[in-house]
């Protein structure tokens, strides 16, 4: 164990020095690490472990977005999902734990607890790449991969309204700009976002079974279609009577943004996804609305990201 962690401090020491970097909204320095970017918080180390190290099992399922696509959003849904049998909504573990303790981001799990330890099905999240995933889970035939994606102006705005939170006072201002030129350029934590989706987006279309790509306006818009379709995928398809019970309906407004973001936990709690950072959970919610991002974009930086869409997005048969 011990040792584990020595040759990661060792292999990321030397790893960090070699690699490009570039300005971080939430963090001073973002690096380039296989064409994405990365913290340099113990998060990257853990991706290092999680490459090295991580054995997928055949029943694993990994939650897989980039940042502000929605993923505490589909952690809610796909904990209460899978876990349905087991709680009752009345006294629900989700009205009294975040989202993001009920599905661990494996890249930071990793680095302080064995996971060969957990129960199956093992529910994971992971911000990852598609092409950083651990070589195991991509191999694997039956373990299962859910990605969402939004889109990328409302995710820009997301994030850096998110970020302008959580940055530290002692570092410079970023203005929205200056953040938005970096967005399009590729850089920003996970990014760059167009390579995210589309990672997956290809990967969903060679292994269909294996990849359910989802997306944040679509479960907007219907909802229980969605999470019926994402239980049958998930192996876990709803029966008639829990249909006629109204459970998938339950499980959406258990989820809804209105029903988490009134809870206590979702107020006033908090997460440390790793030791150096708590997060409270709030920050998580903050308006889930489809198109904010024009309440914040001028008609300018629309059309930038609409163009580079437009360029990144030809020929691959995606839109958002
Ligand atoms: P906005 O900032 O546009 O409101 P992530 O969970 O990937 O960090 O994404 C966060 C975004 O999802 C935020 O978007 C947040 O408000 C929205 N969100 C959080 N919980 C949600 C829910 N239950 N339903 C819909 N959107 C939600």
């Amino acid at each position: 164990e011990q040792n584990v962690h020595e040759k990661i401090n060792k292999q990321f020491e030397e790893l960090i020095a070699t690699l490009p970097s570039d300005k971080g909204a939430i963090v001073p320095t973002l690096f380039q690490y296989q064409g994405f970017w990365y913290p340099p918080i113990s998060v990257f180390k853990g991706v290092l472990l999680m490459q090295d190290h991580f054995k997928a099992q055949p029943t694993d399922i990994f939650l897989t977005s980039s940042l502000k696509s929605g993923t505490t959003w589909l952690k809610a849904i796909m904990f209460s999902t899978m876990n349905r049998s087991k709680f009752e909504f009345a006294t629900h573990p989700l009205l009294t734990a975040g989202p993001h303790d009920c599905i661990p981001y494996l890249d930071a799990y990793i680095i302080d607890h064995d996971v060969e330890a957990l129960h199956s099905p093992r529910l994971f999240a992971s911000h990852s790449a598609y092409s950083l995933l651990p070589k195991s889970v991509r191999d694997s035939p039956d373990c299962k991969i859910v990605y969402i994606c939004r889109n990328p102006k409302d995710v820009f705005v997301s994030h850096y309204l998110f970020a302008m939170k959580l940055r530290p006072p002692m570092l410079p201002p970023l203005s929205l700009e200056e953040a938005f030129d970096l967005f399009c350029r590729g850089v920003c934590e996970y990014g760059p976002y167009f390579e995210h989706v589309l990672g997956y987006w290809n990967a969903s279309l060679e292994f269909p079974g294996k990849i359910l790509f989802l997306k944040y306006e679509e479960m907007r818009k219907e909802p229980v279609k969605h999470v019926k379709h994402l239980a049958e995928f998930l192996g876990k398809p709803f029966s008639a009577e829990e249909e006629k019970e109204g459970v998938i309906e339950e499980i959406v407004k258990l989820c809804s943004f209105e029903k988490l973001t009134s809870l206590e936990v979702n107020k006033t709690g908090k997460v440390a996804f790793v030791p150096e950072m708590q997060i409270g959970n709030e920050n998580f919610f903050r308006k889930g609305q489809v198109g904010d991002s024009t309440n914040h974009l001028t008609p300018e930086m629309i059309e930038r990201l609409d163009k580079i869409a437009e360029e990144k997005l030809k020929g691959t048969g995606f839109k958002f």
